[in-house]
């Protein structure tokens, strides 16, 4: 079986999100299990200067006009062959992927993701100097859904997949830039790709894709209903039969405290203790207080309203005076950094803040913390917190999406029956968050029951390989037209 996988980016080549975690991983398993993979991303500037040599040049394509060269490179690490994109669009520009330094969305983004959109539909229905045609189209994110509606114009095409990491980006743009895509006029009609007059990428895998996934059974069901779908939970609603939610699994090889080359001491489930020589290094690190009397609380992520800064905000004064310590990694919005900043100003020994994207200390946060923040107002998986059990760190997070599929709170009977592994509220309020922190921290106190739960958290499997097989499942079976 031959698989076009095709992402807007790719751990380790480039990353934002946990889209890059995922096609980063996903599609090295299915290699490992039998099937062709052939991964396709766009050749930003910032991953052509990262690689040692520059890649082979293997095919030109001719797309709407434009001409793009595909370079074969490998997904570092692995034995993936990696498809990149190049164009001026993608090359000459240096750093996000997606927005300026200011967080302002490259004005020209509809016409660089058509570009990705287009050599997938081309690669998949055409004759091109590649010699390689898929079986199935796996496409993920706004950024590759025209792939899909492309490819459904044609006769000769592979069965296709469209994959929803998260619904709140859909890809929309005006009338204008719809006119300048040169696409099928009837592409501009709501029972395509229209929505509410403007032209929305995402659509585009939504309506065409024969089967649509997501990322946990949570999320799947939480978009076809108000407001989880966000107005496309009618059209969700109507394929629902081909709607699945498969879980994300995480790269064990990259995330796991035995063998993590970034973290100061590797424990395992068998030297537990060991873990808390990891606390006193990142607290020495970001200038903590060095306390082993006091639970470090860690956040890792975007600093985006999606991830609950607006439960956690107003009530941080209020955790500190529990006492705790914490500690924030992340970039985003620029009001969530000031207010951030501000408090760690406040608060010097009692809250590190890292304004900034780095791997080793998000590694260092998973491995240091006591408790792991992520109180998401929505979340379509989400990995962090399955980092954070793998790493005994109990994550504290909010009932939704994947967060509420792979945590089991420390009620008294999951307690009782050794099958808790961290702390859920339901509420999308600041009161409900900080009384489960002060419960977690209640629990952190007795150190004993502390122990059994970060022994069950550790012991549960996230691996990818439940996950592949429900994915090959899928690609096998052709769906009823
Ligand atoms: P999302 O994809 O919504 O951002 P996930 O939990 O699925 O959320 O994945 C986030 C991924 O990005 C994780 O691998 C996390 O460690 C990483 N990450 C987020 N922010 C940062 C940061 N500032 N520095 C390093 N890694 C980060
Ligand atoms: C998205 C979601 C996140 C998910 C990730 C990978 O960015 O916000 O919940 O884990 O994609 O699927």
């Amino acid at each position: 079986m031959k698989l076009l996988f095709v992402a807007s980016e790719a751990y380790p080549l480039v990353k934002t999100g946990g889209l890059a975690d995922v096609a980063g991983s996903l599609p090295e398993v299915l290699r490992q299990n039998g099937v062709d993979v052939r991964l396709l991303l766009p050749a930003y500037g910032d991953l052509l200067e990262s690689l040692d040599t520059r890649p082979p040049l293997v095919a030109e394509l001719e797309l709407a006009g434009q001409t793009v060269r595909i370079l074969e490179a490998r997904l570092p690490d692995t034995a993936l062959a990696t498809w990149l994109v190049e164009h001026p669009l993608f090359s000459q520009r240096p750093g996000n992927p997606y927005h300026d330094p200011q967080g302002k969305p490259w004005a020209d983004n509809a016409e660089r993701f058509m570009l990705l959109s287009r050599a997938a539909a081309q690669i998949s229905t055409r004759d091109t100097a590649l010699e390689w045609q898929p079986d199935v189209l796996h496409c993920n994110d706004w950024h590759t859904g025209p792939a899909i509606a492309l490819v459904h114009l044609e006769q000769r095409r592979p069965l296709t997949v469209f994959t929803i990491h998260n619904l709140a980006h859909m890809g929309l743009f005006d009338r204008a830039t719809f006119d300048r895509l040169q696409l099928p006029g009837h592409f501009w009609q709501g029972d395509a790709m229209e929505y509410y007059d403007n032209i929305s990428f995402i659509k585009g895998g939504l309506v065409y894709a024969d089967y649509i996934t997501t990322v946990s059974p949570g999320y799947a069901r939480e978009i076809c209903e108000a407001p989880g779908g966000m107005g496309l939970e009618g059209l969700l609603q109507q394929r629902r039969e081909r709607l699945v939610g498969i879980l994300n699994g995480i790269d064990g090889l990259t995330w796991d405290p035995a063998t993590d080359a970034y973290i100061e001491q590797r424990y395992d489930a068998d030297s537990l203790p060991d873990k808390s020589l990891n606390k006193q290094a990142l607290q020495q690190a970001l200038g903590l207080e060095v306390r082993s009397d006091l639970p470090l609380l860690g956040f890792v992520g975007r600093l985006d309203q999606q991830k609950g800064l607006e439960l956690m905000l107003p009530v941080l004064p209020q955790l500190l005076a529990l006492p705790v310590q914490l500690a924030f990694l992340g970039t985003g919005e620029a009001l969530y950094e000031q207010q951030l900043q501000a408090l760690a100003d406040a608060h010097p020994g009692c809250v590190a803040v890292v304004l900034a994207y780095n791997e080793s200390v998000a590694h260092r946060i998973e491995a240091a913390a006591d408790i792991f923040l992520m109180p998401s107002l929505f979340e379509p998986c989400g990995l962090n917190q399955l980092y954070s059990l793998r790493y005994g760190t109990l994550p504290l997070v909010r009932a939704v999406g994947g967060l509420a599929d792979t945590v089991v709170d420390a009620s008294a009977a999951a307690m009782a029956s050794h099958t808790a592994t961290g702390f859920v509220f339901r509420e999308p309020t600041a009161e409900d968050f900080l009384a489960t922190v002060q419960r977690a921290c209640r629990q952190w106190q007795d150190k004993e029951t502390w122990r059994q739960l970060q022994l069950t958290a550790m012991a549960q499997d996230f691996s990818w390989q439940q996950s592949a097989a429900r994915y090959l499942a899928l690609y096998r079976s052709a769906p009823e037209q």
